[in-house]
């Protein structure tokens, strides 16, 4: 059956962590580039006002909802504030964290607030938006930003990866129930970006810009909204990337462990417990 694709134009997208990377990116390039109106989420007001003040053209508007998504109140009031703003063709939800270390040494409240952002806000705005594209019948799309990280456990990363293997197979799965419904889901799976995730996580002590396998978040967003837009189920981006997630999916643990384990060598913090 043939998919029509998902129009934006002239309507209002969610974009969640807009403040910074690759959201910023997606939310820049929806305006610009797409003609869409944006609900831009984030916690930093600053960085959301600059954009806004940044996008504005006259006729593209884009809105900021200031919102801390791992706050199940702050989840909340994202969706009835994004609705009340004017109708929603889509969301892109985006927002997210990791943990890069030790897995022992990640406290609790860090686990937390990486399952409260990546895992617990995704699902609940993910819901709230795909039923009212289908209450409202307007055929709207979600897109999760996952990572290639959810592809296969990932030492240093367990935690965060654990929560992408989540967000993939979620997505995938409803995607399969919405088919012939109107809205669709769209995962995107990206490898190495060059955002400050790079530098708030650490992984910055391995890779940066520039390096292979390191993707600039304006080509990374150019793909990622392709792949929304088409309503494509999965999109990795790159072709070195769909290489290294078809050898994820096929090397058996006891070689693909210590290899990943090999990358992240002389990059890790020392350890803070015994282990
Ligand atoms: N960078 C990579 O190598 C890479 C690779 C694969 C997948 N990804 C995924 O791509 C997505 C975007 O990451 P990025 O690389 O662009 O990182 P980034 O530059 O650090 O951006 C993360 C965004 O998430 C927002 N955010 C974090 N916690 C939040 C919270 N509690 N409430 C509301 N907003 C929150 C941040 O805004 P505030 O701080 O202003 O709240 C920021 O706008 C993430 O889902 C990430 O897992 C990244």
């Amino acid at each position: 059956m043939k998919v029509s694709p998902l129009d934006v134009r002239g309507h209002w997208v969610v974009v969640t962590g807009a403040s910074s990377g690759l959201g910023r990116e997606m939310a820049t390039q929806l305006v610009k580039e797409h003609g869409a109106n944006v609900v831009a989420v984030a916690r930093r007001r600053d960085r959301l006002e600059a954009l806004a003040q940044e996008l504005h053209d006259g006729t593209t508007r884009v809105h900021p909802i200031v919102a801390d998504l791992a706050k199940s109140a702050d989840v909340a009031r994202v969706f009835s504030e994004a609705v009340a703003v004017g109708e929603v063709r889509g969301a892109v939800l985006n927002a997210g964290v990791t943990y890069y270390g030790h897995t022992l040494d990640q406290d609790m409240p860090s686990f937390d607030n990486l399952l409260a952002t990546n895992v617990t806000a995704l699902v609940h705005l993910c819901q709230s938006f795909s039923k009212y594209f289908v209450h409202k019948k307007n055929s709207g799309g979600v897109l999760l930003i996952s990572s290639m990280a959810g592809f296969a456990p990932l030492p240093y990363q367990a935690a965060y990866a654990a929560t992408k293997a989540f967000v993939t197979s979620y997505g995938r799965s409803l995607a399969y129930e919405l088919k012939g419904k109107g809205p669709s889901v769209s995962v995107f799976a990206p490898g190495g970006i060059a955002t400050e995730m790079l530098e708030l996580s650490g992984l910055s002590r391995k890779f940066s810009a520039g390096d292979v396998g390191i993707m600039s978040a304006d080509e990374c967003a150019r793909i990622a909204l392709e792949g929304f837009k088409k309503r494509r189920v999965l999109t990795v981006p790159g072709a070195s990337n769909k290489l290294m997630a078809a050898g994820m999916k096929l090397a058996p643990n006891g070689v693909l462990m210590p290899a990943i384990a090999r990358i992240y060598e002389g990059s890790l913090p020392e350890p803070k417990q015994d282990q």
